[in-house]
């Protein structure tokens, strides 16, 4: 033993991923009233994951269609997804796609989508192997943003100005300064809506602000989209911002998750749409592009691009995907208005309005991290450090519960 080389004895243990430790922590718990309120996927009022009506229904079309089969697909994925029909993202006029200049690499999940789109860069942005171009994340961030720009090779990735928690709002003067006074040509990871964690997205004013100054100072958007639907229960509302970005001329990446609006959070279904200059230029980026995903998993699954595919390209079962969408953010909007209402009845100190303000699967509660620990340990209730609730784990059965419980870690703990 002593004498083998010590090649992989050597690694210190990583800390575990947050939000996956903390469902791991409610898996265990005995405590027969607990709540969970950390991952971000869907429940139904009864506390179940919710199996979309429409994918039951596109899977079953699958399994019986002997047409399809277990091949290889192509590198950069299944030729339908990455042009389907309804154009979801960029919208079916949209005169990047009129121009030839909008290609896609289907991706896994969104995080996938991230994960090429930063290799690609880091590889070709502003001239080749450069790790030096700041990417900036929003100030706080899905945390995975950090990482997936680091491991790719970035060695500065900084957070912009984004909430500001005094008034439970958006830091738009800070935001706004942050882009004035960054370098020329930085990368900004932007949600394209129902920001996470903080549930809090720019107007289309501030939009407009916002995409002036990236113009004018040459930073390149690269668009997070994982919850298009969620916001506001209309897919053309939520996809407002990247529209509007593309019809202004940029160059960009939008990453698309499909594992939230689908609920296919396990099939692994992303798209990366870039908005090339023009057709000649996405040609040469979709080039590297794939030689980006042959060395990282060089072929997309098939399963779940085949489920949006068939939804999206079958009128009928578009228009029944979008009942289904609205379906859950209405539930999270009942949830809202109800989680508020109680809290004012119960006249927890604080106000309670950014309940219902803020947007999305997440309300970024305020709650500081002793009130948190105190609803884990004491209360059997799971949120994140940072005071992130995903609404979709509360239902008409725990609410009381939890608003009783916020009610008195706020009381209780300072
Ligand atoms: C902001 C944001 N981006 C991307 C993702 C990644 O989604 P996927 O599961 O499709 O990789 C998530 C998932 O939680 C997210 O919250
Ligand atoms: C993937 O992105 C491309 C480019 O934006 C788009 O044309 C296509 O419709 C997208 N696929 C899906 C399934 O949304
Ligand atoms: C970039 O890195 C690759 C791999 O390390 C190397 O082969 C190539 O020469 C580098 N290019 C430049 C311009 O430094
Ligand atoms: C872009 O490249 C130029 C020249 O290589 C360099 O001077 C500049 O700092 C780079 N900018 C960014 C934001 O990486």
């Amino acid at each position: 033993q002593g004498s083998t080389p010590r090649a992989i004895s050597i690694v210190p243990q990583a800390a575990p991923v947050a939000v996956f430790k903390l469902t791991q922590d409610f898996n265990n718990d005995q405590f027969p009233n607990k709540v969970n309120l950390g991952v971000g996927a869907y429940r139904t009022d009864e506390g179940q994951p919710w199996v979309l009506p429409v994918v039951k229904k596109v899977e079953k079309i699958i399994v019986h269609d002997d047409r399809l089969n277990h091949e290889y697909l192509p590198i950069l994925g299944l030729p339908e997804f990455r042009s389907s029909a309804s154009k979801i993202v960029l919208g079916d006029n949209s005169p990047a796609i009129l121009e030839n200049r909008v290609g896609a690499v289907q991706c896994l999940g969104g995080t996938g989508a991230l994960k090429i789109g930063a290799e690609f860069l880091r590889r070709f942005y502003n001239g080749s192997n450069n790790t030096k171009t700041p990417i900036y994340v929003s100030a706080p961030t899905w945390e995975n943003h950090n990482a997936v720009f680091s491991s790719a090779g970035f060695e500065d990735v900084r957070p912009y100005r984004y909430w500001d928690a005094e008034k439970r709002g958006l830091d738009l003067a800070g935001f706004l300064g942050d882009l004035e006074s960054c370098p020329e040509h930085s990368v900004f990871v932007l949600h394209a809506c129902a920001h996470n964690p903080t549930g809090t997205d720019p107007t289309q004013e501030q939009w407009k602000q916002i995409a002036e100054v990236m113009m004018r100072r040459k930073l390149f958007a690269f668009f997070d989209s994982a919850y298009q639907g969620f916001a506001s229960g209309s897919l053309e509302k939520d996809a407002w911002a990247v529209r509007y970005f593309v019809s202004s001329g940029f160059e960009m990446f939008c990453a698309q998750s499909f594992s939230k609006n689908f609920g296919l959070y396990n099939e692994r279904v992303g798209n990366l749409t870039v908005v090339a200059r023009d057709a000649d230029n996405l040609k040469r980026v979709l080039s590297q592009m794939e030689k980006v995903v042959r060395i990282t998993w060089s072929n997309p699954p098939s399963q779940g691009a085949r489920i949006v595919t068939i939804t999206l390209t079958s009128p009928e079962l578009f228009s029944e995907w979008q009942e289904n969408v609205k379906t859950m953010a209405n539930r999270v909007l009942l949830m809202r208005s109800q989680l508020k209402a109680k809290l004012q009845a119960l006249g927890t100190p604080g106000t309670w309005d950014h309940i219902t303000d803020q947007i999305g699967m997440f309300s970024f509660t305020g709650l500081n991290p002793k009130q948190v620990e105190y609803l884990v340990k004491e209360k059997h209730i799971y949120l994140m450090a940072s005071g992130r609730i995903n609404m979709c784990g509360l239902t008409t059965k725990n609410i009381d519960y939890v608003a009783e419980s916020i009610h008195e870690a706020v009381t209780k703990v300072q």
